[in-house]
This record gives structure tokens, C-alpha cells and sequence, in this order.
């Protein structure tokens, strides 16, 4: 996520898992991660985000003040980074990671009855991961570690899969829900909302051309068929229109007509066409819609279940549910942790935050922990105070 490319692939970062699906319908695209939960539930923030976890203006280095900084600011990133600090914050490679698509959608079924749904992809190689020395190794040996491993498993005949479950709450449940089920910061337990299992992803086969099947790829959130909608988290909604604003810059406005992001099993019958990069011309055929003249007409049905929302529009706080808080669930992780697991999330993070200069920002991160559990907190806050301690020595 914070790497540009070509950085090593073995450090500690989130992963993309994004899925384009070609669909009868056309296409369905997943935009997901490989951890559940992120960083902020906001979208107003993000490009703030983005700007504090990448290289500073001046030094041009990813700062470590700059990354704890932002946090300071965001208590609810607590949770995220409880999980991107704990073992699974360094994947031993791709096919040994969950995927996750950590917002709530919707789902329609064939009676028309809405439900909210998160999906997991759980890999079928086992959760491995590498620690800090670990991966200090494998980065020092080969930056494309990961890379290198997922094209060679697969050049091998070994289909590395994973087997999709999903999490279903009836739509009318959200409302009284113990906390926000649209916050992108939190998890549904799984004893609330148990797992079902969908099918299986596999991935048997490697792009033929890079730059045609992956740099040219184009995933978008906003690309849903008949059945699949967006849910009212306010992180989705921004990224709804995000990408394909970034895409149209990135690769232009016909890049829909590009071989890898045309849908496969339609033919696109819509108006938008010519333009920069055009590879189809509809040649004298009307470009508007409704026409007189046999154009493909729009069918009016609808792709997802209405959704009755109440709220202010403009900059407002979200009302409350009873359990809204940014911490508990870091402390529930936690708390999940073995001794040995605990032990290396409190070095990794000790480590990080004892090279930050500034003594507010480190307090006011500290405080945030102490939020989560107070033992998480009291074990951070003394192995950040004997490293700096160290330093000062
Ligand atoms: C408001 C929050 C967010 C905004 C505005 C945002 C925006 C963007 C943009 C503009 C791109 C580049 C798109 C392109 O050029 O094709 C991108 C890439 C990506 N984002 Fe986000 N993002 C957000 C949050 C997230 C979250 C929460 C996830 C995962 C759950 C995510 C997963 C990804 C992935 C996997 C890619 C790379 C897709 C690819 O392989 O082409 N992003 N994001």
C-alpha cells in the first residue's frame, strides 16, 4: 500500500487483494485488502493518510514522525494497527494471506430481500508470516519476493486458492446493531454473524503480458452487476468515485474498452464511446439514449434494493450506536494474541514509535493503546521509554 513500485514486497504493509469478476452480467470488481478492517472511516481524510504513510516532501523518505503523526490524530486506527503489527502485518508470501473485501456491501436475493454482507477469502496454504529479521532477510536477498514466489507456484502447477465465506445481517438489523456495522474500522464477530461458505478462488494461471493485464488493469468499486450494490459506509462511498476519476487520468476515458477491463461475456451496450483512445466506434450509430433508431435502450431495473437512509447531508458526526468507541476491538485483538504474538507486536511497534522526535505525538499514540487494554498500553509505553532512554544514553 505504501510502497511505490518496485519496493520490496516482504515489509510491513497492507496488501491489495483486488478481484475483477466477468460476469454473465459483465463485470463485478472486489477493491479489497488483505486485512479486514483499515486505517480511517472517513474518506475526507484519506488523501491526508495517503500523504503521511508515503515519502516526506522535503527528505523524501518515508518518515516515521510523519506516519505516527496522522495516528496521532486518528484513534480510530487503533485496531489496524494492532493487526498490521502483529505477525500477520508481514505475509510469508501472497498465497499464504487471507483476502477480505472490509467494507459491507449488499447482497439481493432472488425474493428481492436485501441483506448486508462482508466477504473473506481464507487461503487454503495456511496463514504464514515473516518477523522483522525475517523479512530484513528475504528483502536483502530479493525485493520481488512475493512476486517472484506467486508467478513461479503458479508457473509450477501450483494453484494456490482460497475459499470464499461470507458474513450476512438482514438488512433490518444495522439500525440497532451494538456499533456502526458500516464503520470500515471495525469487524463483525463471528459469533454475531457466522461464516458461510461461498466457493473457491484459483488463481491457475499468470497474466501473458504484464503491462496489458495488470498495469493496464483498471479495478473500480463502483462495478457492480444485478444482485450486488454498495452499502451506506461513507469510506465506500467515496472510493465509489475515487478510482474511476483515477482511472480516467490514469489511463484514459475509453480504458472500459481496454481488452482486460471489457466485460467478457456481453458485449457493452451503452453511450459511451469515441473520445481519447477509442477503440470501438459505434461508426454512424446515434450516441444517445432514448433513440428512435434501434440504439440499445436502458432497462430501468434496478441493480441492488433501494436503501432508506435518515441523516443530515454536509460535515456532521455520525449518531452514535450504543458501542461506537475506536478502541475495544484493538483490545479484543489483543487480548486474541498468544504471549509470543504480544511479545513481537509490542517490539515491532516499540520500535517504530521510539523514532519519533516529537514527545506530544508519542504520548498521544501511547494514550491510544492504553485505550485498547491497559496492559497493551503500560508494556508500550515502557518499551518505547527504555528505547528512548537507550538513545539518549
Ligand atoms: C476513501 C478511501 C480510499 C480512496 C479514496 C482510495 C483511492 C484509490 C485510488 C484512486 C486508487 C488507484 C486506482 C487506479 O488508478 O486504478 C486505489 C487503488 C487501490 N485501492 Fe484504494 N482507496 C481508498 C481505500 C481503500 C480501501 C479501504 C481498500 C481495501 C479495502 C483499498 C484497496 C485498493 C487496492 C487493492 C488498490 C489497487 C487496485 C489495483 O490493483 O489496481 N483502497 N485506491
Amino acid at each position: 500500500m505504501a510502497g511505490n513500485l518496485g519496493a520490496s514486497d516482504a515489509v510491513r504493509d497492507p496488501r491489495g487483494f483486488a478481484l475483477k469478476f466477468y460476469t454473465a452480467d459483465g463485470n463485478y470488481d472486489l477493491v479489497g485488502n488483505n486485512t479486514p478492517v483499515f486505517f480511517i472511516k472517513d474518506p475526507i481524510k484519506f488523501p491526508d493518510f495517503i500523504h503521511s504513510q508515503k515519502r516526506d516532501p522535503y527528505t523524501g523518505i518515508t518518515e516515521a514522525e510523519n506516519v505516527w503523526d496522522f495516528w496521532a490524530h486518528a484513534p480510530e486506527a487503533t485496531h489496524q494497527i494492532t493487526w498490521l503489527f502483529g505477525d500477520r502485518g508481514i505475509p510469508a508470501s501472497y498465497r499464504h494471506m487471507n483476502g477480505y473485501g472490509s467494507h459491507t456491501y449488499q447482497w439481493v436475493n432472488e425474493q428481492g430481500d436485501a441483506y448486508w454482507v462482508k466477504y473473506h477469502f481464507k487461503t487454503n496454504q495456511g496463514i504464514r508470516s515473516l518477523d522483522g529479521s525475517q523479512a530484513a532477510e528475504v528483502v536483502g536477498g530479493d525485493a520481488d519476493s512475493h512476486q517472484r514466489d506467486l508467478h513461479q507456484a503458479i508457473e509450477r502447477g501450483v494453484f494456490p486458492s482460497w475459499t470464499l465465506y461470507v458474513q450476512l445481517m438482514p438488512v433490518a438489523e444495522a439500525a440497532t446493531y451494538r456499533f456502526n456495522p458500516f464503520d470500515l474500522t471495525k469487524v463483525w464477530p463471528h459469533a454475531d454473524y457466522p461464516l458461510v461458505k461461498v466457493g473457491r478462488l484459483v488463481l491457475n494461471k499468470n497474466p501473458e503480458n504484464v503491462f496489458a493485464e495488470v498495469e493496464q488493469a483498471a479495478f473500480s468499486p463502483n462495478n457492480f452487476v444485478p444482485g450486488i450494490g454498495p452499502s451506506p459506509d461513507k469510506m465506500l462511498q467515496g472510493r465509489l468515485f475515487a478510482y474511476a476519476d483515477a482511472q480516467r487520468y490514469r489511463l484514459g476515458v475509453n480504458h472500459t474498452q481496454l481488452p482486460v477491463n471489457a466485460p467478457r461475456a456481453t458485449e457493452a451496450n451503452n453511450y459511451g464511446r469515441d473520445g481519447l483512445g477509442a477503440l470501438n466506434t459505434a461508426g454512424r450509430a446515434k450516441n444517445y439514449e432514448p433513440n428512435s433508431f434501434d440504439g440499445p435502450a436502458q432497462t430501468g431495473d434496478a441493480l441492488a434494493a433501494p436503501v432508506r437512509l435518515e441523516g443530515h447531508t454536509g460535515t456532521y458526526t455520525t449518531p452514535a450506536h450504543t458501542k461506537d468507541d475506536d478502541f475495544f476491538q484493538a483490545g479484543e485483538l489483543y487480548r486474541l494474541m498468544s504471549d509470543g504474538e504480544k511479545d513481537r507486536l509490542i517490539a515491532n511497534l516499540a520500535g517504530f514509535l521510539a523514532q519519533v522526535s516529537r514527545e506530544d505525538v508519542v504520548e498521544k499514540n501511547l494514550a491510544h493503546f492504553h485505550a485498547a487494554d491497559e496492559e497493551y498500553g503500560s508494556r508500550l509505553e515502557a518499551a518505547v521509554k527504555k528505547l528512548r532512554a537507550g538513545d539518549d544514553a
